[in-house]
């Protein structure tokens, strides 16, 4: 078929529900009106571990318009069958109400159910727990660690012994919270033994599957309906406990149950990002060229469950250099299981690799840009395969010209105004091509409109808008024209929403369908008689606006709606699906950035400020610049936040958090955010998938802590190994 004029994909389009948004008609999972539902209030553990050893619900029962109080003493064995096509880690999962362990300080141990939200509430707190508590481990450095994941090329050992340059730096990072402003709802519903569940997630079909797993039902006995997220940043990409609750409620009071969590309990087992210990060993010649890495590295865990990310790659492809070692070891706590936050994996590995290139930098009195090039690979180092594509040459010259990196004085507390210290820091950020299987439906009504369906979700960054666009340009229509629908289990199956999977995904489903439903309509004109495209080879037809005609004789044509009508078609449809090709891969896939952030430090208070933030990125093709622009922008504040103000603190004395809340948790408010701007390398990567595109969402977020940590060391001469960098660590 000929390829068709592209005018939706590339045009800085806004949200086509953008209006639904901003009104207030766009629903979220607590708003769907549901007839009858009723209030569910979950009760936290509160202690750090150990054992239940009473539970008191009289007061609570006796309260007016309370329902039920269920807990570990009368709530049914569920069968929490094992469950691959979800996100749990290895392990054993949290099972609801199951036993009488405590495994983290804020664990659900009951939950109140009454007709109103404020019984709820008041019964909660009416219930009392008694508890046998023990000390719980919730401190990284004390307990003691999982047998390791390793990696070795070469012997990085004797490499960095004889190295000319050596370096041996130990970083710490904060565990972090997503905090997205939606907090997590779900409305429960069961008819008969079908569930209908109205969820804040990510990914409707594993939380479809996870529920089935747990209440022993068919997959298709439960439908999941997410139409809006109101962000999530990887909290949404699991069915966690609170959602089993809302469902067991829903079954135990036979009412339909909405369950909202508060903001202190999104801090209480809804993912984090863990927190690390991380030591990089670093060898080089007197040049720069690098010779050995040591990278070994502990990370939080639960008691329960083993999260792991990808925190390897980054160390093992993204510098040459012949012997690289690697030691990953999760530490069990009492804690509830971390889930992958935005930039998983790739965001901590990029603030060691790229502090600790800084560091060297500085260290040979080399550009840092000039010693990330002198260390640039040909292939893929790890895997021996080549390169998809990778301009990061072309970031880092786009970067350095348009932040006028010329002009940074490479000396420490070398440029000043007032009180101020100015400094300018750069680093690259690499991000995994991830591409999963992935189905869509597409219909081409009789009246020239296009409806298009699959289960993914929207958690903010467009998916609406964009696969709007992608379906809009295969079938040769306007984006008004094409309505794209999402967030319903009952929509051809899709992959998680996250790991910047979605448009390489769920694109290229999109695109497979309607195409499809393209070539139905072009095969059905050149085949009929009464066509002005009667005979036309199929191959030389496209279609814009709706109508079909010959690509080299616009006027040679007709519409889809003239088409259909005479054909006496209510309607043409087609199913389409991609998957990336199996076998082992012949290509290493990652999208690359280059980040430059100018910072000021006051010199006597320690304060930073981030004065401008630049990201460069080769990320294949942009589909939507707009909203692209919104995913980079949402990154660089993502990133600062991680830099100088995200930590999760707890009290190891009792493992409670103390500042569950998003007033002691500081995320970046306005008066915050400075100057960002995002430029994309034009181009697309064929290889990777038949959009080639190479994902976004992720990938803007990594590279900005670096940036700025290397910008605040070029103010202050302050290396700054933790993470976030306070004004403590600058005085
Ligand atoms: Mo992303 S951390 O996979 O939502």
């Amino acid at each position: 078929m000929s390829p068709q004029p592209q005018a939706a994909v590339g045009a800085p389009l806004s949200r086509v529900d953008g209006r639904l948004k901003v009104t207030g008609k766009a629903l979220y999972a607590a708003e769907h009106e549901v007839e009858g539902a009723v209030h569910a209030v979950i009760v936290d553990a509160s202690i750090g571990r150990g054992r239940i050893t009473s539970i008191d619900s009289a007061a609570a029962e006796a309260l007016p318009g309370v329902l039920k109080v269920l807990h570990h003493r009368n709530t049914p064995k569920l069968p929490y069958r094992d469950n691959s096509g979800s996100n749990n880690p290895p392990g054993r999962r949290l099972r609801v109400f199951q036993d009488d362990r405590v495994r983290f300080h804020g664990q659900p141990v009951a939950v109140v159910i009454a007709t109103t939200l404020e019984a709820a509430q008041h019964g909660a707190s009416l219930v009392k727990v008694g508890y046998d508590a023990e000390q719980p481990s919730t401190d990284l450095t004390e307990a003691e660690p999982d047998e390791p994941t390793r990696y070795a090329r070469g012997d990085a050992e004797a490499a960095l012994r004889s190295a000319a340059v050596r370096l041996d730096l130990t970083y710490r990072t904060a565990r972090n919270h997503h905090n997205p402003m939606e907090p997590h709802a779900t409305i429960a519903r069961w008819d008969g033994d079908q569930l209908t569940v109205w969820d804040k997630t990510q990914w409707v079909v594993g939380t479809q599957t996870e529920l089935a797993a747990v209440f022993g039902l068919e997959t298709d006995a439960v439908r999941v309906i997410s139409p809006f997220v109101g962000g999530g940043f990887g909290t949404a990409l699991r069915c966690w406990p609170h959602v089993v609750v809302a469902a067991l409620a829903a079954r135990e009071t036979k009412r339909p149950v909405k369950l909202v969590l508060s903001r202190k309990q999104m801090y209480l087992g809804t993912g984090f990002r863990p927190s690390y210990e991380y030591h990089l060993g670093l060898g080089s010649d007197r040049r720069g060229r690098l010779s050995a890495a040591v990278h070994e590295l502990d990370a939080e865990t639960s008691s329960y469950e083993t999260f792991t990310e990808s925190i390897l790659a980054a160390g093992q492809m993204l510098y040459s250099m012949p012997n690289v070692t690697q030691r990953y070891r999760t530490v069990p706590l009492d804690l509830p299981t971390p889930l992958y936050m935005r930039g998983p994996g790739f965001q901590t590995a990029s603030f060691v690799i790229e502090s600790a290139m800084d560091e060297l930098a500085h260290e040979l009195g080399v550009d840092p840009i000039e010693l990330r090039k002198r260390n640039e690979p040909n292939e893929d180092e790890s895997s021996g395969l080549p390169f998809s594509t990778r301009r990061l040459r072309e970031c880092y010259a786009v970067g350095a010209r348009e932040f006028g990196w010329h002009r940074r004085n490479p000396r420490p507390r070398a440029t000043c105004e007032g009180h101020w210290l100015i400094g300018r820091g750069m680093a690259a950020g690499v991000y995994d091509t991830a591409r999963m299987p992935a189905q869509a439906s597409a219909r081409l009504d009789a009246d020239g409109t296009a409806l298009v369906e699959a289960a993914a979700t929207d958690m903010g960054p467009g998916t609406y808008t964009s696969q709007t666009q992608v379906a809009a340009d295969a079938l040769g229509l306007t984006v008004r024209s094409v309505t794209f629908r999402l967030g319903d289990s009952l929509y051809p199956p899709t992959p998680p929403h996250g790991g910047s999977m979605t448009m390489a995904s769920v694109g290229s489903a999109t695109l497979d369908a309607c195409n499809r439903v393209r070539r139905q309509a072009i095969e059905l004109a050149v085949g009929d008689r009464e066509s002005p495209l009667y005979g036309v080879p199929a191959d030389d037809v496209v279609v814009r606006n709706g109508r079909l005609h010959v690509k080299n004789d616009p006027t040679r044509g007709e519409t889809y709606r003239r088409l259909l009508a005479r054909n006496d078609r209510t309607h043409l449809a087609a199913d389409g699906s991609f998957a990336p090709p199996s076998g082992p891969e012949r290509h290493s896939f990652y999208g690359y950035n280059a980040t430059f952030a100018e910072v000021a430090v006051d010199a006597s208070l320690g304060l930073v400020r981030v004065r401008r933030v630049l990201g460069v990125y080769d990320a294949g093709r942009i589909i939507s610049p707009k909203l692209a622009d919104s995913q980079a922008l949402g990154g660089m504040v993502g990133g600062i936040g991680t830099a100088l103000l995200e930590h999760t603190v707890t009290d190891h004395r009792d493992g409670r958090i103390v500042n569950a809340n998003l007033a002691d948790y500081l995320v970046p408010v306005n008066a915050d955010i400075p100057d960002l701007k995002a430029v994309y390398l034009d181009g697309e990567d064929r290889e990777a998938d038949p959009l080639g595109v190479k994902g976004l969402g992720e990938l803007v977020m990594i590279g900005v802590a670096p940036a700025i940590a290397n910008a605040v060391f070029n103010a202050t001469g302050r290396r700054v190994r933790e993470l976030p960098i306070i004004a403590e660590a600058l005085l």
